[in-house]
Order: C-alpha cells, then structure tokens, then sequence
C-alpha cells in the first residue's frame, strides 16, 4: 500500500475585504479582530500547529502589514517584559510561532474570491496533500481541534476532508452546501457541492465550514475553472471538479463554530469565550444578571 503523505502544510486564506465588518476593517484586517486577547488568526494558527503542520503559509495582500507585524518577532517588547518580570505574558509573546514552524507568505494581488486565493499558494504547496483554514470560522472544540480530527480521518481513509455542519435551511445562499453519499467504511463522503444555492435549489442543509484538506491536484483544477457566484474564482466549483476522481469525506466536526466574520457570531464567540475565561467571567455574569435585571424592570419602576 502507498504511504500516506503527512499534512505539513497549512494554507490561510487572510487576503479578503472583510466588507460585513466595515469601517473596523478599514485599517484592521478581519483575522487580527481579538476574541478576548488573541486575535482570530492566532486561534487557526494554534489549531493547525496542534494538527501537525509545521508550515503555515498565509495568503496575505499588501495593505495587511498588521499580519506580517503581529507574527514578526519583537525583540524590544519581550526585553521590555522579561525585564518587567511579566513571565507569562513573555511566554505567550514567544510562542505566537513556536520555535520549529515556518511561516511563509504570499501576495493576493486582487481579491478574486478564495478559490484564486489558494491557488497563490500552489508554489509553496507544492505537490503534497494540505490544510486550508479560514481563521473567520472560529471553532471551540471540547477535546481535538477540528483539523487535528481531519487530520485523523486522512490518516486512516486517505481521503481529504471538508468541514461541514447543519445550518438553517433559510441560511443556503450563505454557504457552500453539500450532499452526500456513504460509503462501504461507513463515512461520509460527498456526492456534490455547490456554492450559495437559494433554499429551494439546496441539495441539503450540510454547509460547508472553513476547514479543508485537500490534494494538490485542486490547483490545477483551480486555474482552470471560471469566475463563479459573486464573480469570484470559487474553491467550491474546484472541489466540484475534483470529486469526479478524488474522494473527500464531509467532516461533522465535535465542537462549537462561531462565523466571527459576522457581527452576531463574532459577538456571540466573544461571550462564550469570556465566560470561560477565569479573570472574566464574575464579573460578566454580574453584568448580565444587572442587565437583565434592567431588562425585566417596567419603565419607572
Ligand atoms: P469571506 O468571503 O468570508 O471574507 O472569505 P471576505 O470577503 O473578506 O469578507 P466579507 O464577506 O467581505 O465580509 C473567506 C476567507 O477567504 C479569504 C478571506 O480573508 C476569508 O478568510 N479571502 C476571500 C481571500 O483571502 N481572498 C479573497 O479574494 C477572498
């Protein structure tokens, strides 16, 4: 039997307009927005780096320089805070990359849509299977991350994988959604995928999540395929394409996604990521408890 490649890389997508966010994203890009202290981006760089990728390759434009910024080593600011005493805070300063993963970056001239955006990085992919995150798709998972569970499945399939969950019916034209088809392992695979289809043309309610791993056969496909939905080079129609010669299993993660490139969902991982947080959450909870308590008051109770 063929030895199964290992997934080293990991490819983020971080060159997008973020348009729901704006004006914040004006200057900031959407994948250096804090939940709590750490922005989205460094929660995908820690889920892919407990996968087992040791190169990240970000997919950046050049008005992003507060990416390149926040992963540059800052000598001055970890002198300041050893000499400060400030350990801890030193700590997670220099572990933002630990020691043995390479970054590596690449420009997105246009945004063309994400499919264009991960054909940029077909050079430093080269011709081995790898990982796409999209850091706006906060996943909280209870014991595995979500990619380290893909990962698994690669390891004993040898089939990529897409990150799927139910979503509401009415939410279709949001999502790529898929169908599937099981298989004689007992897996999921997927039949069919298609990019933002309006309810009643939905073959399902399986949306597709910011987690992929794919082989690098997707580039050549991605070079070819035309301007989709939105007028962008859809990763959906290339992975339509490859599904005529390649498997990909439709991964139903364990654990909680929060579409942080929205505001609700963005807000909504703030909270619960507060909550958890041992110096936040007393005193969150008093102020929901006086909110509510304002809430249930009549006016000029
Ligand atoms: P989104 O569609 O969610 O991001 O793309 P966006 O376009 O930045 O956001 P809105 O819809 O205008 O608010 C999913 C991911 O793909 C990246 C984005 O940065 C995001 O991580 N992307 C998208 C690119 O890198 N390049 C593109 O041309 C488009």
């Amino acid at each position: 039997m063929k030895r199964l490649q290992a997934i080293r890389k990991a490819v983020f997508p971080v060159a997008g307009l973020g348009t729901r966010f704006l004006p914040a994203t004006k200057s900031i890009p959407k994948e250096m927005l804090p939940i709590v202290d750490k922005p989205l981006i460094q929660y995908a760089v820690d889920e892919a780096v407990e996968a087992g990728i040791d190169t990240l390759i970000f997919v950046t434009n050049r008005k992003k320089r507060a990416i390149l910024d926040y992963f540059a080593a800052d000598g001055d600011l970890q002198t300041h805070l050893q000499a400060q005493g400030q350990h801890a805070l030193f700590t997670r300063i220099a572990d933002i990359i630990p020691a043995d993963i390479k970054v590596e970056y690449v420009i997105q001239e246009q945004a063309l849509g994400l499919g264009h955006a991960v054909w940029c990085a077909r050079e430093l992919v080269g011709d081995e299977p790898f990982a796409v995150l999209l850091a706006d798709d906060l996943i909280r998972s209870p014991a595995e991350g979500c990619l380290q569970q893909m990962v698994e499945a690669w390891h004993a399939t040898g089939a990529g994988s897409i990150g799927v969950e139910e979503i509401p019916p009415a939410m279709t034209g949001r999502y790529g959604i898929v169908s599937l088809r099981s298989d004689s392992d007992g897996r999921d695979y997927i039949r069919g995928i298609v990019e933002k289809p309006a309810p009643a043309d939905a073959p399902s309610n399986l949306g597709v999540v910011g987690r992929y791993i794919l082989p690098a056969e997707i580039f050549s496909l991605l070079a070819s395929v035309q301007a989709g939905v939105g007028g962008e080079i859809q990763l959906t129609d290339a992975i339509a394409a490859l599904l005529g010669n390649q498997p990909l299993l439709a991964h139903a993660f364990a654990g909680v996604r929060y579409d942080c490139g929205s505001r609700q969902g963005f807000i909504q991982a703030t909270v619960d990521y507060a909550l958890e947080h041992e110096e936040l959450r007393d005193g969150l909870l008093q102020h929901f408890a006086k909110l509510t308590h304002n809430h249930d008051r009549a006016p000029g109770d």
